[in-house]
């Protein structure tokens, strides 16, 4: 909401290195600063600062970005905040933008629907404490819930009706397409609406902002399905929002702990049993906006909640790159066989559950036990062991601690440290990386398979001289690697002069993840050659068109071998590659034709 011109001035009028300054002994190193880190504990410097790009960067840590960035981190501000703070201190007055109208409307729509969900809310709680709500009072009653939890809560009921909230909703006047935009109704293909909870217990999903957001809605007998949720929306994001954490907020703060569990039912439970640190992910895989969700609660300590080892370790395998950085700090707990969170505490009582926690398992630790107990230690389930840690491992960005967990499975498995090592760096995926003399990034460690994207989203990110080259041949819609491929294209968006890059990547990226990836390749001193950079765009497509012969060759290796199942998956990768190669065909053809060039060879 603030305009450009007036933090672009900010920018101008202060000195990033005399800001850090004030909180961080930094010395010149070459043409940086650097210092010891004020966001996480250490002995040697691997804060830097570049007074040249105006961004720090810890080598240690993985913070980085501009000095608002810093201002945010160090004293929890937001960003409107933080360029308020510095521009005070320069003599800058920040004033208050009016919006566009489309950022007008768009704040408006969102305003309008939370207003619908909290008048939802409200109307859904009032049938439950009404004549229409006796039976999905005596049905939470009859799984324990206290009065006290649902009021707490605010728990409801959707009577059993087709237009109860639509017309609650018209009588407050909400119009029609707030109560769509909102979830609550669906549109028919007549034109006509219908309520989307119907004969359900409804549970408000609040955010930390205390608003209704979204809802869940529970079945009362064996009715499919049995939950129902809010879809998608401008206020609601499954892979952004956790059940019960306006409840939980205080109690994560307090214990600096969150235990992640998966319904609805545990969160109340939990709460009722005097477990207040608990939220649920709504029907989806934790994400790394939930972790930091929690982190920003106060969260210091993770515990997921599982109901059973499989589960669990499915859950668990695809938490370990949310937790990259945080790893260490994230447990798992395996309930007895046949209970959720609910019915184990219902039972046995917190303390229980309590001390349960207390010996929960380090997620990695409990990662290479499940593998262990499945493959046991003869010498082919030692390899699938060393096979199924392998991702996990290399998920993890610190080395340090990598080479301690490498250490660990060793010895659990009985095999030598550096052979294990071996294995699990052993590359997986085809051709060699160019190494030499492409310039690296003095990056920590990052996904193997991924390593010439990052060289080359390093080079567009420093040097926008390969920008025109790069659009050309599109080599960011090869990416696979998701955040890659955002600051990629996002750089390849880029148009204004080649020193203001990276403060335009620093404001435009929303993620704090991807904006210190790019403080960290950024402040990297190392001189980018024209040359070598094409080289290595080249290389990159081409290995990535080669890849399409290289599956036709799995593919018949599987037919003959008879393995139908990996044949399929085969099959259907095979089907997107080509898919995907048509329709970058289509486009170099285009591109030729309104340049004008004739006569060549096409693809
Ligand atoms: P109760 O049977 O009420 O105790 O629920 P539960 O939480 O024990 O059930 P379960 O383990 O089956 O589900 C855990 C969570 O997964 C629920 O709280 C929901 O968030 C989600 N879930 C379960 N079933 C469905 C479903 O049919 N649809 C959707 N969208 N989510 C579901
Ligand atoms: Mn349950």
């Amino acid at each position: 909401m603030i305009p450009e011109a007036v933090i672009s001035d900010i920018k101008h009028a202060i000195d990033i290195v005399q800001v850090v300054s004030e909180t961080v002994q930094i010395k010149k190193t070459g043409s940086n600063f650097a210092g010891l880190c004020p966001f996480h504990s250490e002995k040697t410097p691997s804060f830097t600062v570049s007074p040249i790009k105006q961004i720090y960067y810890c080598f240690g840590c993985g913070a980085g970005g501009s000095v608002f960035n810093f201002v945010m981190k160090r004293d929890g501000l937001t960003f409107p905040e933080a360029v308020r703070t510095l521009g005070g201190r320069c003599g800058i007055e920040v004033p208050e933008r009016s919006m566009t109208p489309e950022e007008k409307e768009s704040v408006g729509k969102r305003e309008k629907i939370f207003l619908a969900n909290r008048l939802a809310s409200d109307f859904f709680s009032g049938i439950l404490k009404g004549e229409t709500g006796v039976h999905a009072l005596a049905y939470l009653r009859n799984r324990g819930i206290s009065q006290e939890t649902i009021d707490h809560f605010g728990l409801g009921y959707a009577p059993d009706s087709w237009d109860s909230v639509s017309r609650c909703l018209s009588s407050h006047r909400v119009p029609v397409e707030i109560a769509v935009g909102s979830g609550l109704l669906i549109a028919k293909e007549t034109g006509r609406f219908y309520d989307r909870f119907r004969h359900r217990i409804v549970f408000p999903i609040v955010d930390t902002a205390m608003q209704v957001s979204g809802f869940g809605g529970r079945v009362m007998d064996d009715a499919l399905p049995k939950y129902l949720n809010s879809p998608e929306t401008p206020v609601y994001h499954k892979a952004r929002s956790l059940y019960g954490l306006h409840v939980a907020r205080e109690g994560i703060r307090q214990s600096k702990t969150a235990f992640v569990v998966e319904g609805y039912f545990d969160v109340l439970a939990l709460f009722q049993s005097g477990i207040t640190q608990v939220a649920a992910t709504l029907g989806t895989a934790l994400t790394r906006d939930h972790v930091r969700l929690l982190s920003r609660c106060g969260a210091e300590r993770f515990i997921l909640v599982f109901d059973s080892d499989e589960a669990g370790i499915r859950a668990a395998l695809r938490s370990v790159p949310v937790f990259q950085k945080e790893y260490m700090t994230a447990k798992v707990l395996v309930l007895p066989k046949g209970h959720d969170p609910d019915s184990f505490v219902r039972e046995s009582g917190a303390d229980a559950f309590l001390a349960m926690a207390d010996k929960a398992m380090d997620l990695l630790e409990f990662l290479m036990d499940a593998s262990i107990r499945r493959h046991g230690l003869s010498v082919e389930g030692r390899l699938k062991i060393l096979g199924d840690m392998k991702e996990p491992f290399l998920a993890l960005e610190d080395r340090v601690a990598r080479s301690l967990y490498i250490r660990v499975l060793a010895e659990k498995v009985g095999i030598d440290e550096g052979a294990v090592h071996e294995k699990i760096h052993q590359r997986s995926g085809p051709g060699p990386l160019p190494r030499g003399d492409i310039p690296q990034p003095p990056v920590r460690q990052l996904p193997v398979g991924n390593s010439l994207e990052l060289q080359i989203v390093s080079n567009l990110v420093r040097y926008a001289g390969i920008h025109p080259y790069c659009r050309e041949v599109r080599v960011t819609e090869y990416f696979e690697e998701p955040g890659f491929k955002e600051i990629g294209s996002l750089a390849l968006a880029y148009d204004g002069p080649p020193e203001a890059m990276t403060d335009w990547l620093l404001m435009n990226l929303r993620e704090e993840g991807q904006r210190e990836l790019v403080a960290r390749l950024a402040i990297d001193e190392f001189p980018v050659i024209h040359q070598r950079c094409v080289a290595l765009v080249d290389q990159y497509v081409r290995n990535k068109n080669r890849l399409g012969d290289d599956l036709t060759k799995r593919i018949r290796d599987a037919e003959i071998r008879g393995d139908h199942e990996l044949w399929l998956v085969l099959m259907k990768e095979k089907q997107a590659f080509i898919a995907d190669l048509k329709k970058r065909q289509d486009h170099a053809k285009k591109v030729k034709h309104k340049s004008g060039v004739s006569g060549g060879k096409t693809i």
